[in-house]
């Protein structure tokens, strides 16, 4: 196990303390007159919708000075003087008291948030990929800068979730996270089943509802649910594990045949993320599932996503809300603007609870992850081949015909890694 520790500067140990004693809201009250004047990057699908609710807002009191944008030709829906291309004119520009960033490019926002966050500004962000890669970098930037940095759109679109897990559960043993967070590969899967669509027209629906990402293969391959999962499980547990740390298979290989043979058996496939405490260690992954009917995650369809936690005293909740989209994810993004108008700073308790004079060795964190288990999955392949890498240890039913062939199996979690990076036709379903 990864034990190391590190010392702390007196700025971090300051901050770390103050955390572990004081509240999150560290000057509640003190500007609930302020009008903020936002900076905000990029001007696409959550951007546009942040501006449409912010209009709407009846009584929150933040406007938007400028947008910065990239592409110089693009036909835009409200008027070009609102628009700048230079970084340098929001970054400079001393009035815009909160920076709001959401542009597609990981590591540009990473430069932007953190220049912006060691100036002392707050930031708000939806940037998944950037905040799940950067945990730790921006975990000791926010204990020395002590400002404010939210991101609850990044993870469930319009379900408060990291809020909630920060507030309500801050002191809560819990037990595990699991659930549907990408609403992208959600709508195609219920587009499949419930209206019979192919694969290629339910992304391509999925695409032009403004749910994908740019790449939509993040979607689909369940990576864009890893980055979410990573950013709950240091909220949730105070781990910081990077997604290349957990194994996600996706649903880019599915078939009708996939979704009939889950009809027949009165269930559903949906991608399931999760982590989930096994003694001293996690079980941490992002799978294909058969899930029931009635169980709460096989009621989540469209672009919806859900969350359900497990505390070992609560026990189950279950949270649900639209995960994709405009509107919803800039209601999210408006809610933290509006959490920044009292100053909320994340609490970040259970990463803190770790700190104790001198920080942990998070780069060890993986090394919590529970790889030593057996998975029973459906397996359906092309070329038999292609089963060769997987540590395959009980074959409980084999399906072959003219067209298709699965496997039931019993399969060693470590060997599904191997499946990552490489392209292959399988397509991998847990099983009860
Ligand atoms: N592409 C993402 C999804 C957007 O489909 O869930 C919200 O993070």
């Amino acid at each position: 196990m990864g034990r190391s520790t590190q010392k702390l500067s007196q700025e971090q140990k300051n901050s770390a303390q103050e955390g572990l004693s004081a509240g999150t809201t560290a000057k509640a009250g003190e500007c609930n007159n302020r009008k903020l004047n936002i900076g905000l990057f990029g001007f696409g699908c959550v951007g546009q919708g942040l501006y449409d609710v912010l209009n709407h807002s009846q009584s929150l009191k933040a406007e938007i000075g400028k947008i910065c944008v990239k592409d110089r030709n693009k036909t835009r829906s409200i008027h070009q003087s609102n628009f700048t291309f230079e970084q340098d004119d929001i970054l400079s520009e001393k009035k815009h008291d909160l920076i709001v960033e959401l542009i597609d490019d990981a590591d540009a926002a990473q430069a932007l948030v953190t220049g912006s966050l060691r100036k002392g500004r707050s930031v708000v962000s939806a940037n998944k990929k950037m905040i799940a890669e950067n945990f730790e970098h921006f975990f000791r930037l926010l204990l020395e800068k002590r400002t404010s940095f939210l991101y609850e759109a990044a993870c469930g679109g319009s379900i408060p979730i990291i809020r909630t897990l920060e507030e309500y559960y801050d002191n809560e043993l819990l037990r595990s996270i699991r659930g549907i967070l990408n609403g992208s590969s959600n709508y195609v899967l219920t587009k499949m089943e419930l209206d019979n669509l192919s694969y290629a027209d339910a992304l391509k629906q999925a695409q032009l509802s403004g749910f994908a990402e740019s790449d939509p293969y993040l979607d689909v391959s369940g990576t864009d649910s890893k980055y979410k999962l990573c950013i709950l499980t240091a909220h949730a547990f105070g781990l910081i594990l990077r997604p290349s740390d957990i194994l996600n298979l996706g649903i880019q290989n599915i078939s009708e045949f996939d979704i009939e043979y889950a009809r027949q058996r009165n269930k559903r496939i949906r991608l399931i993320a999760g982590i989930e405490r096994s003694g001293e260690e996690y079980i941490v992954k992002v799978l294909p599932k058969f899930v029931s009917r009635t169980e709460s995650l096989g009621t989540t369809d469209y672009e919806f996503n859900c969350i359900e936690v497990e505390g070992v005293y609560s026990d189950r909740q279950f949270f649900s809300g639209k995960g994709a989209g405009s509107h919803p994810t800039g209601s999210a993004v408006l809610s933290d603007i509006s959490a920044i108008t009292y100053d909320y700073k994340y609490g970040y308790r259970k990463l803190k609870k770790r700190i104790n004079g001198h920080f942990p060795d998070f780069s060890k964190d993986a090394d919590f992850i529970d790889k030593e288990f057996n998975l029973r999955l459906y397996i359906r392949y092309q070329n038999k081949s292609e089963l060769e890498k997987l540590d395959i240890n009980k074959v409980v039913e084999e399906y072959s015909s003219q067209s298709e062939e699965y496997i039931i199996a019993d399969v060693g979690f470590t060997s599904l890694f191997k499946l990552l990076g490489e392209p292959n036709a399988l397509f991998i379903c847990e099983d009860e």
